[in-house]
C-alpha cells in the first residue's frame, strides 16, 4: 500500500517534535525559528529554509523516497529514472541552484517528484556527530561567544577511547574508510591515473597536533566553518581547564593556521574529524531510517550518496569526447588573436 506525502510529513513532524511547517502561514509568522534567511548579503543569492514540503501535493503517493543531503540534478535524474517519488534533501532547496539551472517547478513537475527540505530543524535533535567521533558531550553551545551559529560541544571521551588513534580507528570503521580506499584505487586503475581523488578519501581524519599515541580525555568539539576563532578558543581553554583536544569536524582547520597555532600555545592537541562529505552519514542515514519506521513496510527508502570525484582534464573521457571538447574549444570558444574587435 503506498503512502502520501501527508503521511512523511506527519512522520515528520513527530521527529522533529512539531519544527516542520504544515502552513503557509508558518511561514511568514515568525513563530517557526527554523524559517530562517540564509544570506551572504550577495544581492539574488540568499534562500529561505522552509522545513517541510517545498515542492509537491500532499496528496500524492509515495513509493519510494530518496535521503539526500544536497539536491542537484544528478539526483532529478536519479530519481526519475529509478522510480523515487519524494526526495526528503537535508540542505535548503532553491530555484534553479538545486534544480539544474531550470526551476523546480518544471523540472521536478515534468517527473511527478515532490521535495521536502529539512535542515536546521533536523540540527540538534541527536548527538550522532559526538557519538561517531568517540565522545559525550556534557555541554552543548549553538552560539558559543554570543555568534548564532557557532556551535561548541566539550564532552567527555566514551570508554575504550584513550588516545587520539582510537578516535581515527572508530571513524575509519565506522565510514567503511578501507573499502571506501579500494573503491577509489578502482577508479584511478580504471582510469590509469595516479592523480584522481574523491570528496570521500581525499579528506579523512587527520592529527594535526599530537601522534595517534597522544592521550585524550577532554574533548573541545568545534565546527571552524561556523565563525571559531582563536580568541573563542582561548576562551573555551579557560572555562574548561582540564580539555586536552580540539576536535574539527565537517570543516576543518589547515595545519598553518591561527586556530592550530593557537591550540598548540594552549597545550591542546588538535584532530580534524569528518568532514560534510560524510554527513549522510551522520544525519541523513539516522533519519531515514527514522522514517521507514513510521510507514508501511513496501515503502522503499534510499540514500543518495553524493561523491565528487577530481579527475585531470587530459584523463577524463573518451577519446572521441576529448577531441570533441578540443574542436569545440578550438573552433567556438578560443578567440585567437587578432580576433578581437
Ligand atoms: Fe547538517
Ligand atoms: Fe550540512
Amino acid at each position: 500500500m503506498p503512502a502520501k506525502v501527508r503521511d512523511v510529513l506527519k512522520a515528520l513532524v513527530d521527529i522533529t517534535g512539531g519544527r516542520v511547517v504544515i502552513c503557509t502561514e508558518d511561514l511568514f509568522s515568525g513563530r517557526n525559528p527554523f524559517v530562517v534567511m540564509k544570506s551572504s548579503n550577495i544581492p539574488g543569492k540568499s534562500v529561505m529554509e522552509i522545513p517541510g514540503l517545498v515542492f509537491g501535493d500532499l496528496e500524492a503517493k509515495v513509493n519510494k523516497i530518496a535521503v539526500v543531503m544536497t539536491l542537484t540534478e544528478s539526483c532529478i535524474e536519479l530519481a526519475a529514472a529509478t522510480g523515487v517519488d519524494l526526495i526528503v534533501a537535508h540542505h535548503p532547496v532553491a530555484d534553479a541552484a538545486n534544480s539544474g539551472g531550470v526551476t523546480l517547478k518544471n523540472y521536478l513537475g515534468l517527473y511527478g517528484i515532490s521535495i521536502i527540505e529539512l535542515h536546521e530543524a533536523f540540527h540538534g535533535l541527536h548527538p550522532g556527530i559526538s557519538y561517531i567521533h568517540g565522545h559525550r558531550a556534557f555541554r552543548v553551545d549553538i552560539k558559543y561567544g554570543g555568534i548564532p551559529g557557532n556551535i561548541l560541544y566539550v564532552g567527555k571521551v566514551l570508554e575504550g577511547i584513550k588516545t587520539l588513534g582510537d578516535i581515527l580507528d572508530r571513524l575509519n570503521k565506522m565510514m567503511d574508510m578501507e573499502r571506501e580506499m579500494k573503491f577509489s584505487e578502482c577508479e584511478r586503475i580504471l582510469y590509469g591515473c595516479s592523480d584522481i581523488s574523491d570528496s570521500v578519501t581525499a579528506v579523512q581524519g587527520e592529527i594535526l597536533v599530537g601522534t595517534p599515541e597522544t592521550r585524550v580525555s577532554t574533548v573541545l568539539h568545534i565546527f571552524p566553518h561556523t565563525g571559531f576563532t582563536p580568541e573563542h578558543l582561548e576562551m573555551a581553554k579557560k572555562e574548561h581547564p582540564e580539555a586536552d583536544t580540539v576536535l574539527a569536524t565537517i570543516s576543518r582547520s589547515r595545519k598553518d593556521s591561527d586556530l592550530v597555532a593557537k591550540a598548540k600555545e594552549l597545550g591542546l592537541s588538535f584532530i580534524c574529524g569528518n568532514c560534510h562529505s560524510m554527513e549522510i552519514f551522520e544525519n541523513g542515514l539516522p533519519l531515514a531510517y527514522a522514517i521507514k519506521s513510521y510507514l508501511p513496510e513496501d515503502i522503499k527508502i534510499v540514500i543518495f550518496r553524493e561523491k565528487i570525484t577530481s579527475i585531470p582534464v587530459e584523463h577524463i573521457g573518451s577519446s572521441s569526447i576529448k577531441e570533441y571538447a578540443a574542436y569545440i574549444a578550438e573552433n567556438y570558444l578560443i578567440r585567437k588573436r587578432g580576433d578581437e574587435g
